[in-house]
């Protein structure tokens, strides 16, 4: 019932993507979600080193037969090219997802090995541009989601529609969606699958701590953290600043420096002595997204798929009463 372009190519059951998480984008958690009938998001930066990678994606494998994906994100691995051929070598990783930049010549190696390749992007000109360089599908995240800006990234329920327009590729739609309700709205938009961040990270499975959580299930999404870090356009000065800066540095280190300015974020990154900081930095830069306006409890993955699956049904019968 649930079948798009999307399921058939990744096999998963509902069109359903968990999102990349660095920093807490392991296996068990993405597990979970593949187990529940989604597409679990394994991040590779997450895993620190390939030898790391290469043994968690063997754990993976030995806990599901079902799909699960790999994020490579492009900046701040120092081992990026590395991670991408353990995934190749290790086999049974049927789809990885690129994201902050160009990624044309990792996309062509996956491919050429067999792995499908989507790419996330924030603007629907970059959705072209990686379906022009042979992505087999996008994820386009709109204004109202967690993560890497655009200031010309625009809201979803406008970003979407016009992708879908204009690509041939399957479109997946980010940003905001954490119910039944935006479930079905991106589905109506033409987008082939929803991929879901800030509603997974609200889940038991997710190793962040629980009263970030609650947090999250009790947060207004006016409160300056959701509102500025994803709708309030970044200081000039300062983008005009990192902007100089290109080409100065190595292209990886300057949009990690990109990525504070558009987040407003202090541009300087502090060093960390322990795990539990450097969760609080990841959560004190990104602590989800207006999500939280339509979360409100601590679900279990499954309980989350489940209930959104239960609740577009029921939407779809409501509509053909009418
Ligand atoms: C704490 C946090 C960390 C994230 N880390 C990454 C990352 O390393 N790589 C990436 O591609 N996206 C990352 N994202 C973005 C998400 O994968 C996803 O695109 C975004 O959350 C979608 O919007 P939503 O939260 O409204 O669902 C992160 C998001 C959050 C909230």
């Amino acid at each position: 019932m649930w079948e798009t372009r999307i399921t058939k190519m990744l096999g998963m059951k509902y069109p359903i993507i968990q999102g990349a998480f660095g920093g807490f984008g392991t296996v068990d958690f993405a597990v979970a979600v593949s187990e529940a009938g989604g597409l679990g998001m394994i991040s590779a930066v997450t895993m620190r080193t390939p030898e790391r990678l290469r043994q968690e994606l063997r754990r993976a494998k030995s806990m599901t037969d079902k799909p699960f994906a790999v994020n490579l994100t492009l900046m701040g691995d120092p081992h990026l090219e590395q991670m991408r051929e353990v995934i190749i070598e290790e086999g049974g990783v049927p789809v990885v997802e690129t994201a902050a930049a160009r990624a044309d010549k990792h996309g062509r190696r996956l491919q050429e090995a067999g792995i499908k390749w989507i790419h996330k992007v924030a603007t629907v000109r970059h959705a072209v541009a990686a379906e022009r360089q042979g992505a087999d599908a996008v994820v386009i995240v709109g204004l109202e989601g967690a993560g890497f800006k655009s200031t010309l990234q625009i809201p979803t329920m406008v970003t979407i529609p016009w992708a879908v327009r204009l690509l041939k590729v399957p479109v997946i739609a980010a940003g905001g969606i954490a119910d039944a309700r935006g479930f079905m709205a991106a589905l109506a938009m033409g987008a082939e699958a929803v991929y879901m961040g800030t509603a997974f990270m609200a889940t038991r499975e997710c190793p962040i701590s629980e009263r970030h959580k609650l947090s999250m299930a009790q947060a207004d999404p006016t409160e300056p953290k959701y509102r500025e870090r994803c709708l309030a356009p970044p200081k000039s000065e300062e983008l005009a600043k990192v902007m100089a800066e290109r080409g100065s540095l190595p292209e990886d280190q300057w949009l990690l420096r990109l990525e504070r300015v558009m987040l407003k974020d202090s541009p300087e990154v502090p060093d960390f002595s322990s795990e539990d900081e450097v969760e609080e930095e990841i959560l004190r830069s990104l602590p989800g997204s207006l999500a939280v306006g339509v979360i409100d409890k601590v679900p279990t993955v499954k309980e989350l798929i489940d209930e959104i699956i239960g609740g577009a049904e029921a939407i779809r019968r409501r509509w053909s009463l009418l």
